[in-house]
């Protein structure tokens, strides 16, 4: 299969029209976004920059992630619960210290380690009370995997009263698999919860923020819209486990911490330590999205669990608190300050409506159950709320029975977006560019919710992530931008992934406790939404759109206010191919400057530890006149940027 688009032969020349001044469709604002899910440690343990694991003692074995360790000194540690009961923090430990002398402590491993830098401070909190008056003090330190101290300070003043104590860090040295140690000395009974690390410098600084170098790669996308919570993590692997997003909200203390279904959900990646602290909750999502410029797009639970692990239904006459769940959603986002939903945004520091737009019914659902559960949410949404658009699913397959079913109930319905998934190989992807080609133009819009292209795995974690399979990509986004007139969003999935910690690969961001790469599918998703445009113009060679002749893949788009001409040429053959472009109706500066994708090989792949082999690079080519002859490398994406005039 592979050969058929690979192929190394004499190549002829290739003429591509471009009808400049002929716009044929608005591009959407939201054409090109992100779907963040927290998988693979994408929140706790990633973007989250909370660097205590387990903070609050609430994993399923409350002691996770902590270790006992004794400097010549002695002691318990008792997890318990709170009385009366708390049902959203209920446990926190007792520690009974016996260390006149030395110290006796616990310390935190953190999400494989705690990535510190030197020079930079960390904020560190603890709510704590001790009995009996008792004289304790705590050392908190930073250390080495050897136990070398690379930071210190000292907390006293415990009372008898539970109160949340603060302190800040200095880091002597950078180190990627930090811990973190409280030493107790003294004698007696200190009781501590919600135990707390952040690096001070956080994307915006916000306290108990996020990790400034993630998002700042999300921010570089220039992302249209932002999908969150996920994925199945919405479904949960049975509804107990679903993702519920009024217990994300209010002060972090009080969210419930569950477990992450990516926990236990992979055999061979199996991360027990993976649970939801829920830091990054749904007021920090519609935060992120407002400070990225895109789009808010919350999908809900739709009454449904996973359907690959439980597959749970709530019954038709139960759904209701789902709906509920739904219609308080809006009114988080969007309500006045005068109203109860509406007062707890402003209580978090947001008064302004987040002017959501956009709701998703469901993640990946099938078959009827799916449809007789969308049908009762769409039909109070539409009647309460007809300003938001409702994205509906359409399963976890791009074709076959669950597609087609879907389909045939989707064109009843004509909901305002439909959401399609593909994970599939390369080749699927550089033979479907033409998918949107011939879809019905009254029908829903799309929104290619999830997609990547899932070819060969090797042993490190990133090499799935190869050139190959962006580049394949890359020649499929060429469609989705040509059918941009129907085609309103997409996003690749996932976004995320811890190097140490995944559960799921392909990803578009690969980071460690310190460092970040970008994937080469990230630097194609990059080029596309860097160069989005305001309107589809024609591409075409012999009156039809170049879209796998000869290896070749083309779209062109123009942005109006910014009077530029942005032409994509996916070239997936390994011989260079020339090209003669002929640009009409507009006219053009007498250079054109080209962003440039390539690789030496199919398979090579960026990493943490060499992060930038795939890179775009820069030159520029003449212009003659209304002519450009360029001429594509081999395996390559090309972006031709002309500024014109009409
Ligand atoms: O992106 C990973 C998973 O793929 C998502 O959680 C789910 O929607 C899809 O099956």
């Amino acid at each position: 299969m592979l050969v058929m688009y690979l192929s190394v032969s004499a190549q002829p020349v290739h003429d591509i029209k471009i009808l400049a001044g002929k716009p044929v469709a608005d591009i959407k604002p939201t054409m090109w976004g992100v779907f963040f899910e927290d998988i693979n440690f994408a929140a706790d343990g990633g973007v989250y920059a909370e660097l205590v694991k387990n903070r609050s003692f609430e994993f399923s074995l409350p002691l996770m992630g902590w270790r006992q360790v004794r400097e010549k000194g002695n002691g318990r540690v008792v997890p318990t619960f709170y009385t009366p009961a708390d049902e959203s923090n209920p446990r926190y430990i007792y520690i009974v210290v016996d260390a006149p002398e030395g110290a006796f402590g616990l310390m935190n491993e953190g999400f494989r380690g705690m990535g510190i830098r030197k020079g930079e401070n960390y904020n560190f909190s603890v709510k704590a009370r001790v009995h009996d008056k008792a004289d304790i003090t705590m050392r908190l330190e930073l250390t080495d995997p050897d136990g070398k101290v690379l930071g210190e300070a000292v907390l006293t003043g415990f009372g008898p009263e539970w109160r949340t104590h603060k302190i800040t860090v200095t880091a002597s040295e950078t180190e990627a698999k930090a811990r973190m140690r409280l030493m107790f000395s003294g004698r007696g009974r200190i009781d501590i919860d919600m135990v707390s690390l952040f690096p001070s410098d956080t994307w915006k600084g916000r306290p108990g923020g996020l990790r400034r170098d993630l998002v700042e790669m999300i921010a570089d996308l220039k992302p249209g819209f932002l999908r969150f919570p996920g994925g199945c993590i919405v479904e949960g692997r049975d509804l107990t486990n679903r993702y519920q997003w009024k217990t994300t909200v209010g002060p972090v203390e009080e969210r419930r911490m569950i477990m992450n279904r990516w926990n236990v959900e992979i055999r061979n990646r199996q991360t027990p330590d993976y649970f939801q602290s829920f830091g990054l909750g749904f007021f920090e999502y519609f935060q992120l999205a407002e400070d990225l410029g895109a789009e808010p797009l919350p999908i809900l639970n739709c009454g449904m669990s996973c359907q690959f692990n439980a597959a749970e239904v709530v019954p038709l006459e139960e759904l209701d608190p789902y709906i509920q769940d739904a219609l308080d959603l809006i009114a988080f986002a969007n309500g006045p300050v005068t109203t109860e939903w509406g007062r707890l945004r402003a209580s978090m520091g947001h008064p302004e409506p987040f002017n959501l737009k956009y709701i998703g019914i469901g993640n990946e659902q099938w078959e009827e159950q799916y449809f007789e559960r969308y049908r009762i949410f769409e039909k109070v949404l539409k009647e309460k709320h007809p300003e938001i658009m409702i994205v509906s699913g359409s399963g976890p397959y791009a074709s076959g029975d669950y597609f087609d079913y879907a389909w045939q109930e989707l064109r009843k319905l004509q909901p305002d977006l439909v959401d399609e998934h593909y994970y599939m190989r390369p080749e699927w992807f550089l033979a479907n560019a033409t998918r949107y080609d011939n879809y019905d133009r009254n029908g829903p819009k799309i929104f290619a919710g999830e997609y990547a292209a899932h070819g060969r795995e090797a042993d490190e974690a990133e090499s799935r992530n190869s050139w190959y399979s962006a580049l394949a990509e890359a020649a499929f986004m060429t469609g989705l931008e040509r059918n941009a007139d129907i085609v309103h969003m997409a996003s690749y999935a996932p976004l995320l992934a811890h190097v140490e910690a995944w559960q799921w690969r392909p990803d578009l961001i690969w980071f460690d406790n310190l460092n970040v790469a970008g994937t080469p599918n990230y630097y194609v998703h990059k080029l596309f939404s860097n160069y989005s445009g305001t309107h589809v113009v024609p591409a075409l060679s012999g009156g039809i759109p170049l879209s796998g002749a000869d290896s070749i893949y083309a779209s062109a788009v123009i942005d109006q206010n910014a009077g530029k001409l942005y032409i994509k040429l996916v070239n997936s053959s390994k011989s260079a191919k020339k090209i003669n472009l002929a640009i009409e109706g507009v006219t053009l500066a007498k250079t054109a400057d080209v962003e440039l994708l390539t690789a030496k090989n199919l398979y090579d792949f960026n990493s943490i530890t060499n992060p930038k082999l795939i890179f775009p690079s820069k030159k520029s080519v003449a212009v003659k006149g209304r002519r450009v002859d360029f001429e594509t490398e081999p395996i390559s994406l090309s972006v031709l940027i002309f500024s014109y005039r009409k």
